[in-house]
């Protein structure tokens, strides 16, 4: 069995904890059932930072896998499972989310597929710890998701093609757990509606395609400005984004990378060579032009 999960950008700005959307670069993973009965299963890894990839059942697809196995009283069985991993870990593009939701999708698959994508996507969340990424990545799509009595609940949207979304990836890496620790645990109330309102347009204008709007509507005062002491390049790396075409620029779920959107057709070789070389002075980074992607999981058996 094959699947492929996509990255995902959470928060989008202001929608903290409570937007995402799926990016068109993926992991790939793929189980292999072995017949024997060793009940032995063996993890192999390569990719970006696949060697800060966990072999044993603390790895997240694995650990995922053997919660469905668990939960619909199977017996695990013998296993090969190969992970290519595409989107650098911890630097807020939903690595573990794809190997939370795949690895529960793939347990569901080899257990009859008894679990609803409903179920799975609220086991995703309560193993991953954010629904803005799991939703996204198991579905695909512009989403709204919040949790309701500790339910998940969301609403997907057409992912926006004609925009693009520069990936500004660092090198740094920054856990979502420390990127957590900054935030404040109170906030002005001016900061509040002025959170409300960016949040309410930064929806309307993407799904009216206002894109023009979407300069103001990125901006957050929830947790981007606390963030930022960890990312102090933040701030030059919009700047130099916004000032050259850049529709609104954002952090990417908890950092590191940085998120700038654009129309598609004002992306081109030339203008992300501009960019790289004005990024050089402040960042080590990876660039990539990704698009929204209306896909999440995709399975091939
Ligand atoms: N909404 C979460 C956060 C996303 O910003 O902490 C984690 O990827």
């Amino acid at each position: 069995m094959k699947l492929k999960l996509p990255a995902t950008t959470a928060n989008l700005g202001p929608g903290f904890d409570c937007l995402g959307a799926a990016l068109s670069l993926y992991n790939e993973f793929e189980v292999k059932v072995l017949n024997d009965n060793t009940k032995k299963v063996e993890i192999f890894t390569e990719g970006i930072d696949a060697e800060l990839i966990p072999k044993d059942e603390t790895n997240h697809f694995y650990y995922a896998l053997k919660k469905v196995f668990e939960i619909t009283k199977n017996k695990l069985l013998s296993l090969e499972i190969y992970i290519k991993n595409n989107i650098p870990l911890q630097r807020g593009l939903g690595s573990s989310a794809t190997a939370y939701v795949g690895g529960l999708v793939a347990g569901n698959i080899l257990c009859g597929e008894v679990l609803s994508e409903y179920e799975l996507v609220n086991l995703a969340a309560e193993l991953e710890g954010h629904p803005d990424n799991v939703v996204p990545c198991m579905f695909g799509g512009f989403c709204i998701t919040t949790k309701i009595d500790k339910k998940v609940k969301f609403i997907k949207f057409p992912a926006p093609k004609d925009l693009s979304v520069l990936v500004i990836i660092p090198d740094k890496k920054i856990s979502t757990e420390y990127a957590r620790k900054v935030l404040p645990k109170k906030i002005g109330f001016n900061d509040a509606v002025s959170n409300v309102s960016n949040v309410a347009l930064l929806v309307g204008s993407i799904l009216s395609k206002k894109y023009e709007f979407l300069r103001y509507a990125t901006v957050d005062f929830l947790h981007q400005p606390y963030r930022k002491k960890l990312m102090p390049w933040m701030e030059s790396v919009f700047r130099i984004c916004l000032e050259n075409k850049s529709l609104g620029c954002v952090l990417s779920g908890s950092g590191s990378t940085i998120a700038a959107f654009y129309r598609k057709k004002d992306i081109n070789e030339n203008l992300l060579d501009s960019v790289q070389l004005k990024l050089k002075k402040y960042i080590n980074c990876e660039i990539k032009i990704l698009s929204f992607v209306n896909k999440g999981v995709i399975t091939k058996e």
